[in-house]
């Protein structure tokens, strides 16, 4: 056997029953397709013309012009998972509450599915090891809120392009019914009761920035504080020369290369 040869797991098709029988919430209106643009924007798009209407969850097997946060593009080949699920306004819970809670979901359902442990990087990238293997876009619109989660579940052939950073990929054998399955339905139980805290307990001891050094932009200056921890809305706590600050929006860099912004 070459050992210089990674075996790669192979990623198991997608299929709307399966997915289903994962999800486990019969009143949710479930899809899977081989290749969209972008499923958040497909949501968006049924939401609009009355299409489809929450709860409702698509799942897809690659994604043409998959988005990131703040307009970038996200990496989105075949081997990854990429799913949005479209649900009625949390009640009595801000879209921080959403971000926390989704992070939370992604971690848990990777960690019920593989033997890997998860991290959560602020806002809410998911870590492996150095490795974001997975991202989130929520966005609000008129029906509800959508929220988008892409796991990379296999590195693809040649690697990921440049511009996808530090993404790396689960490679473990794991099933994309089962995982798309049961992020949705630990986000859509989520929503249910948005401010339970100890989702922003398990978040906090997920967020591995704490305790740490980042730099950052203020009205266009750089500034570096020391990460105290995550505010009850989700802000970034930080110590700037004796200050504590909170950050909402920004850029936020540790080392060279781990960036993230909260929108
Ligand atoms: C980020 O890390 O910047 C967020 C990435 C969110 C990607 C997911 S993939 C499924 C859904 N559809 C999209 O176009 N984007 C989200």
């Amino acid at each position: 056997m070459n050992r210089n040869i990674k075996e790669v797991p192979t990623v198991q098709a997608l299929n709307a029953a399966a997915l289903a029988r994962w999800l486990g919430l019969p009143g949710v209106g479930v899809e899977t397709r081989e290749e969209v643009d972008s499923t958040n924007l497909r949501l968006k798009e049924g939401a609009r013309q009355g299409l489809i209407r929450a709860p409702y969850l698509l799942a897809a097997g690659r994604q043409t012009a998959g988005r990131g946060r703040l307009g970038r593009r996200f990496v989105s080949p075949e081997g990854g998972l990429y799913l949005s699920l479209l649900a009625s306004p949390p009640e009595g819970g801000g879209p921080e509450a959403v971000t926390l809670l989704s992070a939370v979901a992604v971690c848990r359902a990777i960690e019920e599915m593989t033997p890997l442990k998860t991290r959560i990087k602020w806002v809410n990238d998911i870590f492996v090891g150095n490795k974001k293997v997975s991202g989130i876009l929520a966005e609000r619109i008129e029906a509800g809120v959508i929220v988008g989660i892409g796991v990379n579940l296999q590195t693809p052939p040649g690697g990921f392009p440049p511009e996808a950073g530090i993404a790396g990929a689960l490679d473990v054998p794991a099933d994309a019914n089962a995982l798309a399955g049961r992020i949705a339905a630990l986000i859509f139980k989520g929503l249910e009761a948005p401010n339970d805290p100890a989702i922003l307990s398990e978040y906090r001891q997920r967020m591995f920035l704490t305790g740490q050094w980042v730099s950052y932009q203020e009205a266009g200056r750089e500034y570096r504080g020391l990460v105290l921890g995550v505010s009850p809305d989700g802000g970034l706590i930080v110590s700037r020369d004796g200050e504590e600050r909170v950050l909402r929006s920004g850029e936020v860099t540790v080392g060279s290369h781990l960036v993230s912004r909260l929108e």
